[in-house]
């Protein structure tokens, strides 16, 4: 469903001289159809990098991405984006706020009216919809902006940190529900963390990246049963072995381990032994580690109509008021002072 085939990413700076970033090396990644995929790394890895890549918002400087058969060359309407704050419009309710992505695109509102305060409801907000942002907890609110990620029916979902912003009771609640709307709609989800735990409990496979540039150190695979929760009985012991795992991982200081060597390194392709041989080789001796390192699978391609713009193409600082409604009390919030 995604192909990430050797994307690499270069950042310049700009103005005479200006220094480049190497955001992103030889990235090489495929993720099936429905298939839900946890990226993590330190602060600066390229993550966002990578989704900004996926979505269409950024053409990579080398490599290619593919989504459903077709390079991404653009923002597309059957791939959403939800970051990690919800920037809901404050002068519209929550069902119009769902609802906004399907003003965007020009479709008809009263066709989707029904999924949206469906959608409302799946998430716990049943006696909210006329609510407006500020009279809503920011877990509801983030609930709100899943919604209006999900009204358009995206075949993929891209979300960057979307619950770094909540308590950690909301933000495990909310990973719950998302566990079972994932089950439900089954779109093929590629969802940037921080969080260990909320990687583990999500995902059925985590990408974990190196920094500067960012690789792909490993990809873990999580074969363990859904719902996983860190409740009793929730198959809490395999959950915290690939915690173990990824902490592991992450904290092996991977910048001195590269393959190819100092952090920032300029390699030509095919060198080092791959993105995928870290010194984490497997499980301690005498411990039984149930993941496995995957190997790179080909998915069959299929045909997807283009489309395009996403809901967040259209920033709501952009909106014409006529259009997505005015703030009340403000008659004419973009036309300046006059
Ligand atoms: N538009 C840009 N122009 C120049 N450099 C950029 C740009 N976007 C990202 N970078 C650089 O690319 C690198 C990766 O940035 P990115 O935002 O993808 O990291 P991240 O893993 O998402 O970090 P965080 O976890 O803090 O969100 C960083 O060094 C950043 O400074
Ligand atoms: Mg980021």
């Amino acid at each position: 469903m995604i192909e990430v085939q050797n994307v690499g990413q270069i950042f310049r700076s700009r103005g005479k001289g200006g220094q480049t970033v190497e955001a992103l090396r030889d990235i090489t990644l495929n993720i099936p159809e429905g298939q839900f995929v946890a990226v993590i790394g330190r602060s600066g890895c390229g993550k966002s990098t990578l989704l900004r890549l996926i979505a269409g918002l950024l053409q990579p400087t080398s490599g290619q991405i593919v989504v459903g058969g077709t390079r991404v060359t653009e923002p597309r309407k059957d791939v959403s984006m939800m970051f990690q704050r919800p920037a809901l419009l404050p002068w519209r309710s929550a069902l119009d706020n769902v609802l906004l992505p399907i003003e965007v695109f020009g479709w008809k509102r009263s066709e989707h009216q029904q999924r949206a305060i469906d959608l409302l409801n799946m998430v716990g907000l049943n006696n909210f919809h006329r609510r407006l942002p500020h009279e809503l907890s920011g877990g509801m609110q983030q609930r709100v902006a899943l919604c209006r990620a999900l009204i358009q029916q995206p075949r993929v979902m891209l979300m960057d940190e979307p619950f770094s912003a909540l308590d950690a009771l909301s933000r495990e609640e909310i990973s719950a529900e998302l566990q079972r709307i994932h089950k439900e709609l089954s779109a093929t989800t590629v969802f940037v963390t921080h969080s260990i735990q909320e990687a583990v409990l999500l995902a059925d496979k985590v990408v974990v990246l190196t920094s500067h540039p960012g690789r792909i150190r490993q990809i873990i695979e999580v074969n363990i049963p859904q719902p996983r929760s860190l409740g009793f009985g929730a198959h809490l012991a395999e959950v915290s072995q690939v915690m173990a795992e990824l902490h592991e991982l992450l904290l092996s200081h991977p910048q001195e381990q590269l393959p190819g060597g100092y952090p920032g390194q300029h390699q030509g392709p095919g060198q080092g032994p791959g993105p995928q041989q870290g010194p984490y080789q497997g499980a301690p001796p005498g411990q039984q580690v149930p993941q496995q390192q995957v190997p790179q699978q080909q998915v069959p391609q299929q045909q997807v109509p283009q489309q395009q713009v996403p809901q967040q193409q259209v920033p709501h600082q952009q909106m014409p008021p006529q259009q997505y409604g005015t703030p009340p009390g403000h008659a004419a919030p973009f036309a300046g002072h006059q």
